[in-house]
């Protein structure tokens, strides 16, 4: 699969998000607990060079719940400040003043030595397109609420909000470019939606995913679909088509609408909790 991006749209969403980040003091990361390494953009090591540093893992609410508990450890060992979050149902927020807190820990004490008091830590959400970054903010926002507008010293047209006395958020995320280092991570990205889906072929898609919940989550495809997932991939797509009635004209299979079929149900979690790579 040869997938592109758009380099010039791409290209101007880095540029803002180098100059935003001349403002703040917090990077926060969302990732997709589904796939934790395959929407983080390594660049962002460089990006936020010298910046406190947090790692969310969102749409836990769709991920294997003992991968979430794995895929913590594993940022925690790495010296992050690590959290799982469901931004959809506000689930996890709880935790998020203190873990800012918690981030900011070594900052906020150079501060200290340095006379400087009560300053609020300013941070900003950073994220590849479909990771949850409106869907956070806006969450965060219905607690928070308080929107401090334009400051004297700060760049022209951005909004802070403040989520309590210690911490402002700039409203807007910086969008991160996905980077397909490898055809997994091309492919992991695509089954989660993170690719525009007019830009592949479905159907080859669809049966990619199936190949790989036959190895990761045997029994999963089987079960949801009845159908005998010891069959070749091609005769499951179209066992599937039959069975949810996926048919074009003279009862053939239409592939195409039961890949569609396969891919939204994995992307809304009716095929359960699935995280498609391991630490
Ligand atoms: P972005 O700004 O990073 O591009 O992402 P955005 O917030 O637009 O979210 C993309 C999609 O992911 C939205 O779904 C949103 O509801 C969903 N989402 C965000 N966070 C979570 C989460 O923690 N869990 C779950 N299950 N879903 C989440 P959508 O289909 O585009 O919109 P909608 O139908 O939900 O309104």
């Amino acid at each position: 699969m040869n997938v592109q991006w758009y380099p010039g749209h791409m290209t101007k969403a880095k540029r803002m998000m180098q100059e935003d980040i001349k403002l703040i003091d917090l990077v926060i990361e969302l990732l997709d607990a589904r796939i934790p390494l395959s929407s983080r953009n390594p660049d962002i090591d460089d990006l936020a060079k010298g910046k406190s540093r947090l790692v969310l893992l969102n749409k836990s609410d769709l991920a294997d719940p003992a991968s979430n508990d794995k895929w913590l450890d594993f940022f925690t060992d790495k010296g992050y400040v690590a959290l799982l979050l469901d931004s959809k149902n506000r689930k996890g927020f709880g935790a998020i003043n203190k873990s800012v807190q918690e981030a900011c820990a070594a900052k906020l004490e150079r501060d200290r030595k340095r006379g400087i008091i009560g300053r609020p830590v300013r941070a900003m959400v950073v994220g590849i397109p479909n990771v949850g970054k409106s869907t956070f903010i806006n969450s965060l926002c219905k607690k928070a609420s308080t929107k401090t507008g334009n400051k004297p010293g700060v760049t022209k047209g951005k909004q802070w909000i403040r989520l309590d006395k210690n911490v402002e958020l700039l409203d807007t995320p910086g969008i991160l470019w996905p980077k397909f280092e490898n055809e997994g991570i091309g492919n992991n990205l695509a089954f989660i939606g993170s690719i525009n889906d007019e830009i592949l072929d479905e159907t080859e898609l669809a049966m990619k995913l199936i190949e790989q919940l036959k190895l990761m989550y045997p029994g999963v495809i089987e079960s949801r679909f009845e159908t005998d997932e010891n069959n070749e991939t091609v005769v499951i797509l179209e066992l599937i088509a039959r069975k949810r009635g996926c048919l074009k004209k003279g009862n053939e299979p239409d592939y195409e609408k039961a890949a569609r079929v396969i891919l939204d149900e994995f992307r809304s979690g009716r095929l359960g909790r699935i995280t498609l790579e391991q630490p």
